[in-house]
């Protein structure tokens, strides 16, 4: 029964029918989320987080911040409850930022990193659309690679099975300025979805 699988107060998210959508997968501590969306006021930004305690703590600095009609943080399960929250190929880019790296079996449910991303991000994106994803686990960038390169709607804006070298995003995650602190290698994906029109 789906329902079983709801981690979430999961309900259809309402977005403004103008507005172009940028969907963060996995938004932990919402600073990205709430940098990003400062400057970016003509953008719905939502972040997904499995984390209920920083979903609340993003809101309310949303809030604090005045950017809440356009900022928000959802509490839900990215490999769950994505269907039931989000109209099927409305975002115009997806990003995937520093999953958690859970390689053992036993955390295989919780892990950011779904076994089918490419369907993920499919069901996400609209024809056009950008997936970004970055890590400095390079087990779980080639992972993520390889779900997307089989998959027929994506192409790779760098070749073929080659990553990207600069994040084109104005503002860094957390994790991200914590790696180029500590210059620890970052591996990024750049993908379009390029069926339809764009
Ligand atoms: C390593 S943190 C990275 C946070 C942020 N993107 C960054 O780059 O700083 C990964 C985040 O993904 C969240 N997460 C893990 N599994 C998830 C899932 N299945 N659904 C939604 N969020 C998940 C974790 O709770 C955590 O906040």
């Amino acid at each position: 029964m789906t329902f079983l699988h709801l981690t979430s107060d999961a309900q259809p998210l309402a977005i403004p029918d103008h507005m172009p959508v940028d969907v963060d997968l996995g938004s932990g501590e919402g600073e990205f989320l709430l940098s990003y969306g400062a400057q970016r006021a003509n953008r719905f930004v939502v972040g997904i987080e499995i984390r209920r305690a920083l979903v609340n703590q993003t809101n309310e600095r949303a809030i604090q911040s005045g950017i809440q009609d356009h900022v928000v943080a959802l509490y839900a399960n990215l490999n769950h409850d994505l269907p039931l929250i989000l109209p099927e190929g409305r975002a115009d880019s997806v990003w995937m930022q520093f999953p958690d790296p859970w390689f053992k079996r036993r955390h295989q449910k919780r892990r950011a990193l779904a076994n089918r991303l490419g369907e993920t991000v499919f069901h996400l994106l609209q024809p056009g659309g950008w997936f970004f994803f970055q890590s400095d686990v390079f087990e779980l960038a080639l992972e993520a690679m390889a779900d997307m390169e089989a998959h027929p709607v994506f192409r790779n804006d760098r070749g073929p099975w080659t990553f990207l070298r600069h994040n084109p995003l104005p503002v860094p995650t957390r994790r991200e300025r914590y790696c180029l602190e500590k210059r620890i290698r970052i591996w990024r994906l750049s993908y379009h979805r390029i069926d339809g029109p764009s």
